[in-house]
């Protein structure tokens, strides 16, 4: 058994903009099922929703900050989550990144060092809890300091940092080094500095003990030009020490037989009954009911790493095709005005939800006929596995976890009950409408669409193979 400490700043129920917050619990829920004494630390956003319990642990004092540490459990789950509270700091309600501009918070610099040095103190049982954990796994650019402030401790813990996402690197201009009082021997090119600028991420790159990211596909296309941002070289000259692990699923959340989001439940032998969640959404939307019409699902961030754009450029064609457009997702404004003038444009045919909603995610998962997810980048992606669970045939583009965990639909692959999705190459607009006029004539054949259902929802997402993954990383430091 392994004392792990588990540093995120996004832990789903309690704080969630994305996948990040879906995996740093899931994967805490599975390792502590695996038996390991797991303890997950992240912020004490107002924003915060917990549950039950939450009481006082011991506080600390950084520089001027007086720290409290409170205790509480990830809903539904016997998993111990410590909140760090620090109201100087974390005061402000909403986005824990960023404003309601949609730009990132003036002192988010502060905010993350802050909490990455008291994730060093609790690490280093300095805070008399009489628990020092063997492995601090951190993720994301907002915990990177941890391995390069923990690289100074001697008896330290191992660290593994975990890449979710190469285009958030937690850059800031050189005079943070001084104002947040980062030690001298950090601050060198191959340390904590990116052409002059202080990178978060690079002190997870460069100090932790192992990398790892969230799919064998991206572990590769991070060490080239095109998705490392400038990090490639030093993530190739560290590529021993870096590996691949693909996501897993909650599969109590998402699951389509227990599913508490959606009124019909259905499974893999009574597929027929999702035709009542599709007429749901489609009511619930405001689209016309209509069962021979495939609905086209999207739920993202809207943003560029998404290929909104390359959606967008399509839909003008889509409209000419019998279908129907369910999209739920908030992000670049710019985005947002396009969708909703083109859903204006076509009432009958595209709805579009500005909007976060957790549940009308789980209705577009259980109602939709096809999911889109044509990502220009995807480290690894959990939508469409989500909608393999759910019956529903993803379409995406191959690259990243998106081609590590859908299996594209050609007669070898039917044949042999392995085609679960449709995947597209090309980068561009045009190939996403080949691929969108795919999925329309396999739609077309009921046999065919209904076996590519069947083996959708027959792959095994859950964690229980990555978990045992990274236990073994784990031992292997
Ligand atoms: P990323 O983390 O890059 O956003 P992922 O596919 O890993 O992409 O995870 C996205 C998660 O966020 C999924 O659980 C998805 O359902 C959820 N999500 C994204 N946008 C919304 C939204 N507007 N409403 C509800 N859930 C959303
Ligand atoms: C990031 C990535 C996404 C991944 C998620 C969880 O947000 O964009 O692809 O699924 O992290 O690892």
């Amino acid at each position: 058994m392994k004392k792990i400490l588990f540093v995120t700043s996004e832990v789903y129920p309690l704080i969630k903009t994305g996948g990040l917050a879906d995996v740093c619990s899931s994967l805490p829920k599975a390792l502590t099922e695996l038996g390991q004494d797991l303890r997950v630390i992240l912020p004490k956003y107002p924003s915060l929703k917990t549950v039950g319990d939450v009481h006082f642990l011991c506080s600390l004092r950084i520089d001027n900050h007086l720290i409290n540490i409170f205790e509480t459990t990830i809903p539904d789950s016997s998993v111990i989550a410590w909140l760090v509270d620090c109201p100087d700091l974390f005061n402000t309600e909403g986005n824990p990144y960023l404003d309601a501009q949609g730009l990132p918070w003036a002192n988010n610099a502060e905010r993350f060092a802050l909490f990455c040095r008291v994730a060093v103190e609790v690490a280093m049982d300095k805070v008399n809890r009489n628990w020092k954990p063997d492995i601090v796994h951190c993720n994301d650019w907002q915990s990177g300091l941890v391995p390069a402030l923990l690289s100074l401790e001697k008896n330290r813990p191992k660290t593994v940092f975990t890449i979710h996402n190469m285009a958030y690197q937690g850059l800031f201009p050189v005079q943070s080094v001084y104002s947040l009082n980062l030690p001298g021997q950090l601050w060198n090119p191959n340390g904590l500095e990116f052409h002059g600028m202080l990178s978060f991420i690079k002190g997870g790159i460069a100090y932790s003990d192992r990398i790892t990211t969230v799919s064998p596909t991206y572990a590769l296309e991070i060490q080239t030009p095109a998705y490392g941002y400038g990090l490639e070289g030093l993530l190739a000259h560290r590529s021993d020490y870096l590996v691949g692990i693909i996501n897993g699923i909650d599969t109590n959340e998402w699951n389509p037989d227990l599913d508490p989001h959606i009124s019909q439940h259905y499974n893999v032998h009574s597929l027929h009954e999702k035709q009542h969640n599709k007429a749901e959404l489609q009511r619930r939307v405001n689209l016309p009911v209509n069962n021979n019409v495939p609905l086209f699902g999207l739920i993202s961030r809207l943003v560029e790493q998404k290929g909104i754009d390359m959606v967008i450029e399509c839909l003008p064609d889509m409209v000419d095709l019998p279908m129907q457009l369910v999209l739920l997702g908030n992000g670049d404004k710019i985005f947002e005005q396009r969708l909703q003038n083109l859903a204006r444009l076509y009432p009958d045919k595209i709805a579009i939800n500005i909007v976060y909603d957790e549940s009308l995610a789980h209705l577009i998962e259980a109602g939709a006929d096809v999911f889109l997810m044509p990502s220009r980048f995807e480290p690894c992606g959990l939508n469409q596995m989500y909608s393999q669970r759910y019956g529903t045939i993803p379409i995406v583009r191959k690259t990243g976890g998106l081609a590590d965990t859908v299996v594209d639909t050609l007669p070898e692959s039917l044949a042999n009950h392995s085609a679960t999705g449709i995947i597209f190459k090309e980068a561009h607009a045009g190939a996403l409408l080949e691929a969108i006029k795919r999925a329309m004539l396999l739609y077309s054949n009921h046999t065919t669409w209904q076996q590519m259902q069947i083996n959708a929802m027959h792959r095994d997402f859950s964690w229980r193979s990555s978990a045992e993954q990274y236990l073994a990383l784990y031992d292997s430091i």
